[in-house]
């Protein structure tokens, strides 16, 4: 009877957790979505030092975001019964040659975000680990805005090319974005 207890406590418990590896892995993914805030807070300084002060409240916002999905894995972890490690954050670069680099890297980085979440996604599946398969739901959807917003960001950078007057223009866009993104 004794043995019997125990074991169904054992059970229960061992449901409402998250694997070692699905944990870790999830832990990586914290550390991941608060190094590309950290990434984009780099991309906005490189604007204000261009005088580009709406592309560098864009990325400002868009920093802060970042953080949100870092918290609400966070929040997952501990909500499932996992500890949270953090991790060394990693500096992010702080230079690029113009504007439609930075545009490029940032397509360029959200894919692969994209390709971390798909990861995510078949290991949770592999585990039969619904709850945190539907939690990253979210996210699948999230990228996909992502992916398409950045995408947007370079073609209209890229539209732009060499003229200053068209940069400026796309700059107080920017700034209307980021205050409509900070309105949400
Ligand atoms: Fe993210
Ligand atoms: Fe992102």
């Amino acid at each position: 009877m004794i043995f019997f207890v125990f074991k169904l406590k054992f059970v229960v418990v061992k449901e409402m957790t998250l694997s070692d590896t699905m944990r870790d892995s999830l832990n990586d993914q914290v550390k991941w979505e608060l190094w590309s805030g950290y990434y984009y807070l780099s991309m906005a300084t490189y604007f204000y030092e261009k005088n580009l002060p709406g592309f560098a409240k864009y990325w400002t916002v868009h920093a802060a975001e970042e953080q949100e999905h870092a918290m609400k894995i966070f929040k997952h972890i501990v909500e499932r019964g996992g500890r949270v490690t953090l991790q060394t954050i990693e500096q992010p670069q702080t230079d690029w040659n113009s504007p439609l680099h930075v545009a490029e890297e940032v397509v360029e980085h959200e894919r692969k975000v994209t390709g971390m979440i798909n990861n995510l996604v078949t290991m949770a599946k592999s585990e039969n680990d619904y709850a945190t398969e539907v939690f990253l739901q979210w996210f699948i959807d999230e990228q996909v805005e992502e992916e398409e917003g950045a995408e947007k960001v370079y073609n209209q950078v890229k539209l732009a090319g060499d003229s200053g007057t068209a940069l400026l223009m796309l700059d107080i866009e920017f700034a209307k974005k980021a205050a409509a993104k900070e309105e949400d």
